[in-house]
């Protein structure tokens, strides 16, 4: 039997055949590869006042159209609403959950405003918590509902933060990454908006709330961190946000249209088409980023590649002509000595010529020498047998 299955084994045994290169450098690309296969998922918490702009922001950073109820400021309680997308940019899918609140700061006793925030989070980290303790996790198909980054929407006030938000921050700042935004920036001066901003981050350091700090450990993104976590620089990030498209020079873009000109949305630095204030929330854009970075890195992995194989190919090139050189210099060593040795057998073949020449020679004497003497011989044995 166990014979019998040794050869069914040997029979189905299966041969694959490598699809391609494998190696260590590899792993990078199959790491974006496989992520890009599954797709991402992105969980976002927008906490801020009714009307405050949070949909508005959240299709412009994703370009879309999701239409949204207006919310009622007449809710007793505060409440969140929760919706899931799936979107597509090029090659990249995502999974983006919107969480938002419904009417913040709209009651007359705020104090407890902050806890269906915080209940909602602690309740992910318990489910996440629950899938984990399971004896048998699927994580595949589970789907991820912790949240990534918490956008606190601030009123534009150009004044202060106010009580609601300091309290807020504070009881989520150890559990989310909270990235405070100034909402509807287009309605503050560019000297208020920057005041403004040192007030905001000034208040936040002195009640001791944490914000997301931009990691500073990859270099590609290093600087550009650095200078997005500078105290009174860029943070609290000023934006705008919006679903009209508006015509600048030939192209279509998202912005705002007003008497004194266009203010876009969502733009790059180079691109501040408005005339008077424009506030960008470039670089907030996860496909953005995450585009630019793995093509950056896609970018200086082939200059590094390109520049081994021109190394490589200059060590080869060396390394031949060092071997030819090696290989003349022996041929012509070699040939001296044929040369020398053929001199040598030369002289030795005419040499022993000679000595032929002259034994020859000998012999010849020889044989004279001995027939001679036969004669003589012959003529002794006749004269001495007549007398
Ligand atoms: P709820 O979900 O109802 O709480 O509202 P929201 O916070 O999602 O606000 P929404 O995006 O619905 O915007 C409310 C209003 O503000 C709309 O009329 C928007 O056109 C306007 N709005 C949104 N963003 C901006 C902005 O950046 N500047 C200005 N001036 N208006 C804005």
């Amino acid at each position: 039997l166990f014979h019998w299955s040794i050869h069914l084994f040997l029979y189905t045994v299966r041969c694959l055949t490598m699809l391609g290169h494998f190696g260590f450098e590899c792993l990078p690309h199959q790491l974006v590869n496989r992520s890009i296969q599954q797709g991402f998922s992105f969980n976002i918490l927008c906490v801020g006042e009714t009307g405050i702009g949070k949909s508005t922001l959240i299709d412009t950073l994703f370009n879309t159209n999701l239409k949204d109820k207006k919310s009622s400021h007449f809710y007793s309680n505060v409440g969140l609403k929760i919706q899931t997308y799936e979107l597509q940019e090029s090659n990249v899918q995502l999974k983006l959950t919107v969480v938002k609140t419904v009417g913040y700061g709209d009651q007359i006793n705020k104090e407890a405003s902050y806890q269906p925030v915080v209940d909602y989070v602690d309740a992910q980290f318990e489910a996440y918590l629950q899938e984990e303790l399971k004896i048998k996790r699927s994580f595949i198909d589970y789907h991820d509902s912790r949240i990534h980054v918490c956008l606190y929407f601030i009123s534009p006030t150009g004044h202060s933060l106010k009580s609601l938000d300091l309290l807020t921050m504070k009881n989520i700042d150890s559990k989310v990454n909270i990235v405070p935004l100034i909402a509807k920036a287009d309605t503050i001066s560019k000297n208020d908006l920057q005041k403004f901003k040192c007030k905001i981050m000034s208040e936040l350091v002195s009640n001791g709330i944490q914000i997301y700090q931009f990691p500073t450990h990859d270099e590609t993104t290093a600087q550009m961190s650095q200078s997005l976590n500078f105290y009174c620089g860029q943070l609290p990030f000023a934006v705008v946000g919006s679903m009209d498209e508006v015509k600048v020079g030939k192209r279509m873009v998202r912005g705002r249209q007003y008497p004194w000109g266009v203010l876009q949305g969502k733009c790059d630095e180079s691109e501040q088409v408005c005339s008077g204030k424009c506030v960008c929330v470039n670089k907030l854009g996860f496909f953005c980023s995450f585009q630019e970075i793995y093509e950056a890195k896609r970018q200086k992995f082939y200059d590094q590649c390109q520049r081994e194989e021109e190394e490589l190919k200059q060590k080869f090139m060396q390394r031949v002509k060092e071997k030819e050189t090696t290989f003349k210099e022996s041929e012509k060593e070699l040939q001296e000595k044929f040369e020398h040795l053929k001199r040598v057998q030369q002289e030795e073949t005419m040499k022993l010529e000679e000595e032929r020449r002259q034994l020859e020679e000998e012999i010849i004497d020889f044989y004279k020498m001995k027939a001679v003497s036969e004669t003589l011989q012959t003529q002794v044995c006749t004269n001495i047998k007549k007398e």
